[in-house]
């Protein structure tokens, strides 16, 4: 039995899977490789016994078009990247999920890069995209100064980060927030009122939140107490830095840059023996489901996860499908709105 022979009898025992090409469904259909390409992209006038015949050949074999030649040939291919800095955090997780929600019911599928804040991994994941002719990239990783997205030659639209000069943001009111969340604590009684949060200044959105936090101190008359704490820090290495600041019992209000952040505050204070909120009030950022669900009793910050997906989604959409169409803006501003709970009741 000669090579081909032994290969095809593999094939036949299911011992080696080879993927069924375009011309294995013509033969299989009786028709030619054109023909078959004029079914899939519904091109030209067909008879529905001709469109019969190839749709049970691809049936038969499982054949799956080859998104890469389908680009090749100028058409779309369905594919999104969506590249987010982590998965394990439930704001990423539910706003990939709400965003893989609607990328599909806009007939896109999604592939999920987890940029895990390590730049050299981000730049080798826009390059698979780039190399895979995805039709667009949803980009909310954190890594800075990727200077690829400068000229990765797809549309791309931002979440919460500046990635380029060209590229649109999505947002929440990071702003609002920051100086909301002064605002809820001085009327639960605080007046010694930290941040307690990264404040690189990278021109990012999410930097909004300080600024937000000092003009509502600035308002109330207040002393600012920025507390540094590096978001991608491990939760131990943050719960040294906080256990620091709860010791010094100089602060009696808390607005931290995120959920589990705070969590790991209440989780402090209680080891500390600190009474929240009779002498520590606490109010986080995000308000995700699962905050909502599993920590009531956390006071915090709610960002719009699910409006802030379909706008991501909507103006890929629209850069996709109308890339000469010069966007009305590029910084989208959502609203956030405050979720009182027991860190801050009194
Ligand atoms: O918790 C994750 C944080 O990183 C969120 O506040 C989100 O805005 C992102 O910046």
């Amino acid at each position: 039995m000669g090579h081909g022979g032994i290969l095809n009898q593999l094939i036949k025992e299911g011992a080696m899977y080879m993927r069924p090409k375009l011309t294995d469904v013509a033969q299989r259909a009786g028709v030619s490789a054109t023909t078959v390409s004029r079914v899939i992209n519904n091109y030209g006038y067909l008879s529905q016994a001709t469109k019969d015949k190839v749709f049970a050949a691809i049936k038969e074999l499982n054949y799956q078009p080859n998104s890469l030649a389908r680009s090749l040939h100028g058409k779309k291919t369905q594919l999104i990247g969506v590249i987010f800095p982590s998965l394990s955090n439930p704001f990423f997780a539910e706003l990939v999920e709400q965003i893989e929600k609607r990328l599909f019911q806009a007939d896109y599928k999604t592939i999920l890069c987890n940029s895990a804040d390590d730049p050299e991994k981000e730049r080798n994941y826009l390059r698979m995209l780039m190399a895979n002719q995805v039709d667009g990239i949803i980009s909310g990783a954190h890594n800075l100064g990727i200077a690829e997205y400068d000229n990765v030659g797809l549309p791309i639209v931002s979440f919460d980060r500046k990635l380029s000069n060209n590229i649109p943001i999505v947002s929440s009111d990071n702003y609002h927030g920051g100086s909301l969340a002064v605002k809820e604590l001085y009327q639960a009684g605080a007046r010694h009122i930290y941040f307690l949060g990264s404040f690189h200044e990278a021109a990012n959105p999410t930097d909004n939140r300080l600024l937000g936090y000092r003009a509502m101190i600035d308002q109330l008359g207040l002393s600012s107490h920025v507390h540094a704490l590096n978001f991608k820090e491990s939760p131990n290495l943050k719960l040294v830095s906080i256990q620091k600041l709860l010791q010094t019992k100089l602060a009696d209000g808390i607005v931290c840059t995120d959920d589990l952040t705070a969590l790991l505050v209440l989780r402090c204070a209680k080891e500390l023996g600190l009474k929240v909120p009779e002498q520590l009030k606490v109010i986080g950022f995000d308000g995700t489901d699962f905050i909502q669900s599993y920590h009531p009793e956390l006071s915090t910050i709610v960002q719009p996860i699910p409006d802030i997906a379909a706008l991501l989604v909507d103006l890929l959409s629209k850069r996709i499908d109308q890339p000469d169409q010069k966007l009305e803006q590029l910084q989208y501003i959502l609203p956030v709105k405050f979720l009182r709970s027991n860190s801050l009741l009194f």
